[in-house]
């Protein structure tokens, strides 16, 4: 085997970037590709690993034709690629898990604080010139101490959002697995280094006061929260999602929004990222953010660097460290 041929589809932190150029050649297009162009240079056979992002759409269509070995996706969610038609081409998939897991949870209790405490609203009055100074009632919000905090998925960002929940005096409960649900043994409930009660789907979404996404994108996930759940929802409730926007139905959550179904909601993902669904950017009672949740420098280093590790992995034949098909290299 030669040295290996990357693909970068956008610029990694120039951590990974000096990785990768030591150990092979490395080739960053001069505009973002288009999906036919990445088709293209994946069948092209010039390059053995891409360097993807999340809005590089590896479906089975382009995954039957591509001659690669692999595919290193900068980021821990892998959705935008089909990962049993890479399997069956024998084409690794690795991710970078375990370095955004502070950062992203930091982001969804920066959504639950943001929308409780109306801090964007607060920003724009003030950057107004239309503030009249303290007023009794003035942009009045929630607590945030004493509310239930609903965990949909409990993983690693859920389990980090929790013990921050807990440290602001939330009530945590939690839904391993939703809608069905794969619930944890008593025992493990137990040894949580955290106050968390484990419900139902059912429950999590009748009782909590911020429902928290925390579930990667799949079949079983995808507008997991529709009309009907938006609608067993409190009216007070704010949804917070740091997960993968169409774990939503977006048009159902902005006509709940419009017609007070649900108080509030604190978004970092989107269904059709960069678009947003019509009427999302009109409504005060939402927070958006431009998916930031594992957007510190740290992170983004760190992601680099696993991600170039799986990458030169990959093009030399070996296991990469974090691989989501491990069946593909066998
Ligand atoms: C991920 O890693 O999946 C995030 O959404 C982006 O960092």
């Amino acid at each position: 085997m030669g040295s290996p041929r990357f693909l970068v589809t956008l610029p990694i932190p120039e951590k990974g970037m000096a990785a990768l150029r030591a150990a092979g050649t490395v080739h960053v297009p001069a505009d973002p590709l288009t999906p036919a162009q990445l088709r293209a240079a994946c069948r092209s056979r010039d390059y053995d690993v891409v360097v993807a992002q999340l809005g590089d759409r590896f479906d089975a269509a382009l995954l039957a034709e591509a001659t690669l070995v692999g595919i290193s996706n900068y980021a821990v969610g892998f959705d935008n690629v089909d990962v049993d038609a890479a399997t069956a081409h024998r084409i690794v998939v690795g991710n970078t898990p375990g370095v955004l897991t502070d950062a992203t949870a930091d982001v969804a209790m920066l959504l639950i604080l943001a929308t409780a405490r109306r801090a964007v609203e607060g920003d724009r009055l003030t950057r107004s010139g239309q503030w009249v100074g303290w007023r009794p009632e003035l942009l009045l919000g929630h607590d945030v101490s004493g509310a239930t905090l609903g965990l949909a998925g409990f993983g690693r960002i859920a389990r980090a959002t929790a013990a921050r929940a807990v440290a602001f005096g939330m009530d945590v409960v939690f839904c391993s697995h939703p809608p069905a649900g794969r619930p944890l043994s008593d025992d493990d409930v137990a040894a949580l280094p955290f106050p968390a009660r484990q419900v139902s789907w059912a429950e999590l979404v009748d009782t909590s006061d911020f429902l928290s996404l925390h579930v990667p994108l799949a079949d079983g996930t995808h507008h997991l929260v529709d009309a009907a759940v938006l609608n067993a929802m409190k009216s007070t409730a704010i949804l917070v999602n740091t997960a993968r926007g169409s774990v939503v139905d977006e048009d159902a959550l902005v006509a709940a929004l419009r017609d007070g179904t649900l108080a509030g909601a604190g978004l970092d993902v989107y269904e059709h990222e960069p678009r947003l669904a019509p009427g999302l950017a009109d409504l005060t009672n939402v927070v958006l953010l431009p998916h930031l949740g594992s957007a510190t420098v740290r992170v983004r280093d760190r992601m680099a660097e696993l991600c170039a590790a799986n990458a030169i992995a990959m093009g030399s034949g070996q296991l990469p460290p974090h691989c989501v098909n491990p069946q593909a290299w066998q």
